[in-house]
């Protein structure tokens, strides 16, 4: 299209071509065969004179062209079109816009001179002022692309990035806004998936009566709580994974209720029930995994230790939904409750007794077919312990915990020691003198960590004149987000620990907690209670308090005494 209007541009404009004027230039059109260049050229000089002489314009290729006369430039493209190649050649005025002829005329398969001397026929002319001359780039295929002044290899490419690079860009900023858009949003993206499914999976369970036969019940017509108990695995590992699933894409989040290292926790509902689901972004997925795979371990289901429920990811193309569904607990976690309420002296022990029995539980080795193994929790912390409706606590947050293999004395994954909370870090772990292999050291730092806990709770107490408001361990040493050097130095270096009131020995529960505490912490890990003897001492105070039974009481004081060397 271009190039048949710049030829029919030059015939045009030859015809006003001033004959009087100085430059002589060639003129006319010819047109050879490409698969036969040497043949007899075809050449129209409609337009232009007669050459004084033969020699005079006929060129090497064999064909003769007439002449035109002007005061500004000669003109020659030869350009492919097809299998034939034209040779045009005119005269342009100087008033003609030579950026259109002569400039910026990009087409394949063509080039183009224009030239205003200093002799007659410049376009031949080695020496000519040329105005602009744009060659091609002859391949095999001869003519197969153009360009100017660049190396020509570049030319497609360079088209090509410059289509694909913006629609690459587009494409970039349309999945980028997706992604945020289903994390910011993470009930939209999964509730689209979740409804054709319930329909499939869901309605098995309840027609097929899948597990019926095995003597199960029916669990489109159970309570989660009776799903759980009478669960066919039998093991207190958890919901089969189909079940799992199931529960899960019912489930419709209702409100965000925390925020944590690994993702966001919701409340949702499952058939009236409420549920907490902790949705962890796919590149935490390892996290997912390891916590769904600990909350499933043979025989951890405990009171104190939060219910699991369900597990479910579902791979949407775009991002992947990594879902942890379990008891929802309205309460929130302990930060959240000792930050807005007061405890008893009694309620104070009952929490620090659910706790201390939730973490013996998880530490406890069971042998046996059945058997479960020990597991450390390393990241104890108010803020990972929550608070049921009758103010006893459970134990959440698995996805740090390491388990033990008993029969080959390992600790089941690469351990990295920096992972827990610094604030609630065990001075072992602060100064990296941790046996890490060594299983035993991660149960004594959840204890460290679960004195500071049991100090957090006492600060709570209403049974002292002296009420304080909540705060975290080292408040008052290190600052909000306190580093790993920051509290090396506080705990190892000047080996401080959470101040006790003097006011706590006058009030008994109190008094026990303090002993408790101060038992936890000791900087020498072997030196410190394990969970049983807590829980075991707590639960002898507690029932002493309850009953006043002098033998009860008198147990009590003697586990106490020995509760510094007892393990
Ligand atoms: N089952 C639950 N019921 C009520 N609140 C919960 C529940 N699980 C977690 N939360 C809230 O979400 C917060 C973060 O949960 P957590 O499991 O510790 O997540 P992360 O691993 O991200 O730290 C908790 O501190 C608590 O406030
Ligand atoms: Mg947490």
């Amino acid at each position: 299209m271009g190039e048949t209007r710049l030829v029919l541009g030059v015939l045009v404009f030859a015809v006003f071509v001033d004959i009087s004027a100085g430059l002589k230039c060639l003129c006319g059109v010819s047109m050879v065969p490409l698969t036969d260049p040497v043949a007899n050229p075809t050449v129209i000089t409609d337009s232009c004179q007669e050459a004084d002489n033969s020699e005079e314009a006929c060129l090497d290729h064999g064909a003769c062209y007439g002449v035109c006369h002007t005061d500004g430039y000669c003109f020659k493209s030869i350009a492919r079109k097809d299998t034939v190649i034209r040779r045009t050649y005119s005269c342009m005025e100087p008033w003609f816009p030579n950026f259109w002829m002569c400039r910026d005329q990009k087409m394949a398969s063509t080039m183009y001179t224009c030239c205003s001397g200093p002799d007659d026929f410049c376009t031949e002319n080695e020496n000519a002022t040329k105005i602009t001359e744009i060659s091609f780039h002859q391949t095999n295929n001869f003519f197969s692309s153009f360009i100017r002044n660049e190396d020509p290899d570049r030319s497609p490419l360079l088209l090509i990035l410059a289509i694909a690079v913006p629609i690459i860009t587009l494409a970039l900023v349309i999945l980028i806004s997706i992604l945020i858009y289903r994390q910011c949003h993470p009930r939209f993206g999964y509730q689209m998936v979740a409804k054709p499914i319930q329909n499939t999976v869901v309605i098995d369970l309840g027609s097929s009566r899948p597990l019926t036969s095995s003597g199960c019940m029916d669990e489109s017509q159970s309570t989660l709580k009776d799903m759980i108990e009478s669960t066919c695995s039998g093991s207190g590992a958890g919901l089969p994974i189909l079940v799992q699933r199931s529960i899960a894409r019912q489930v419709s989040l209702l409100e965000c209720v925390g925020k944590g290292r690994f993702g966001e926790v919701w409340r949702g509902h499952w058939r009236g029930e409420s549920v907490a689901v902790k949705i962890f972004s796919s590149r935490d997925e390892k996290s997912w995994f390891r916590e769904s795979e600990i909350y499933q371990t043979v025989m951890l289901r405990h009171e104190n230790v939060l219910g699991f429920i369900a597990s479910d990811n579902k791979d949407e193309g775009v991002v992947t939904q990594l879902w942890l569904v379990t008891e929802y607990y309205e309460n929130g976690s302990l930060f959240d409750y000792l930050s807005r309420s007061l405890v008893g002296g009694r309620q104070m022990i009952r929490m620090a007794i659910s706790i201390a029995t939730g973490l013996s539980h998880l530490h406890m080795d069971i042998i046996g077919t059945q058997g479960k193994p020990a597991i450390a929790h390393r990241d104890l912390k108010s803020r990972n312990i929550l608070v049921k409706k009758d103010l006893s606590c459970s134990i959440a947050d698995l996805g740090l915990c390491v388990r033990h293999n008993s029969i080959t004395d390992e600790v089941d994954i690469p351990i990295n020691n920096k992972v827990g909370t610094k604030r609630y870090m065990a001075p072992e772990l602060l100064d990296e003198s941790i046996d890490e292999k060594h299983f035993d050291s991660w149960k004594r730092a959840d204890v460290y960590s679960l004195g500071l806990v049991f100090w957090e709770i006492a600060r709570r107490c209403s049974d002292t004149p002296e009420i304080q408001e909540y705060q975290m361990p080292y408040f008052d040493v290190v600052n909000s987000d306190p580093s790993i050097e920051e509290m090396n130095q506080a705990v190892c270096v000047k080996k401080i620990r959470p101040s006790c009131p003097e006011e706590w020995n006058k009030n008994e529960s109190l008094k026990m907690m303090t002993k408790l505490m101060k038992e936890c912490w000791f900087e020498n890990p072997s030196a410190r209670l394990t969970a049983l003897r807590i829980k075991k001492t707590l639960g002898l105070f507690a029932a002493q308090g309850e009953e006043g039974d002098e033998k009860i009481k008198a147990k009590y004081i003697e586990s106490v005494n020995n509760s510094s060397t007892t393990t």
